[in-house]
């Protein structure tokens, strides 16, 4: 199967919250793909973000795929909320809800593209009996609930098992990664298989937009092979 683009999802987590439309209008013409949008509920992670409403609020300015990660617990009422908001992508933890199958099935049929999040420790066997049904697989190279976390180096061998499955399955899954994604890893997670690239405090944190996601782009060319015009 032929590789799938790379996507470069910043996380808006590690945005300016005061100036939430400007920031995700700038990184978008800064050349990134999708806006990575973090909700957490305090329940399922120790944090609490943002829900439905502030999705709303930047659906209208924002061309590009929104991607809800949902950290809460249980999922299947925020699954209506964000994809009646207007999410393109909503990925949740399979722990988190009852019925893995009847989440998956609730986010396709409002529309967007349902995947799953794997934690740190979570086993892929988690993924037996959905390959079939699936858009995206996101692995999370931190524990979930804080940016600015460090990559745990072990996701990589996880990664590359993930991406034999995805080409066993012969479909067209996104691999996501998420949580300490930089410019000076990004490559070796590319080598390892993965195609779609979360990174909050590598690019929001930086003065240079534009900068960081030329920087991350030509990284993930290099760990893929591809032969890039400079
Ligand atoms: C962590 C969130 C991430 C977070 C990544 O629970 O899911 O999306 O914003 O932030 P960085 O890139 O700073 O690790
Ligand atoms: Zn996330």
């Amino acid at each position: 199967m032929p590789a799938l683009s790379p996507v470069i999802a910043p996380s808006i987590l590690s945005a300016d919250f005061a100036r939430l439309g400007e920031e995700v209008t700038n990184v978008l013409a800064a050349g990134a793909d999708w806006i990575h949008f973090d909700v957490m509920d305090n329940h399922y992670v120790p944090n609490l973000t943002i829900g439905p409403l502030v999705l709303q609020a930047i659906r209208p300015i924002v061309k590009a795929p929104i991607d809800v990660h949902l950290m809460v617990e249980p999922v299947d009422r925020m699954i209506e909320m964000f994809t009646e908001a207007g999410a393109d992508v909503v990925t949740f933890h399979p722990e988190a809800t009852p019925h893995v199958d009847r989440s998956l099935d609730l986010i396709a049929k409002k529309g967007a593209k349902p995947g799953l999040v794997l934690n740190p420790a979570t086993p892929l066997s988690m993924l037996d009996w959905v390959m079939d049904r699936v858009e995206v697989i996101l692995l999370m190279s931190v524990n979930p609930g804080f940016g600015g976390q460090s990559f745990l180096p072990h996701v990589l061998e996880k990664a590359r098992r993930v991406r034999e499955r995805i080409e066993a399955s012969g479909r067209a899954i996104r691999l996501e990664i998420d949580g300490g994604v930089k410019v000076d890893n990004i490559s070796e997670i590319a080598a390892a298989g993965v195609d779609t690239f979360v990174a909050g405090s590598a690019i929001f944190g930086k003065p240079d937009y534009a900068g960081v996601v030329r920087a991350m782009r030509a990284e993930i060319a290099r760990g893929r092979g591809d032969t890039v015009a400079i």
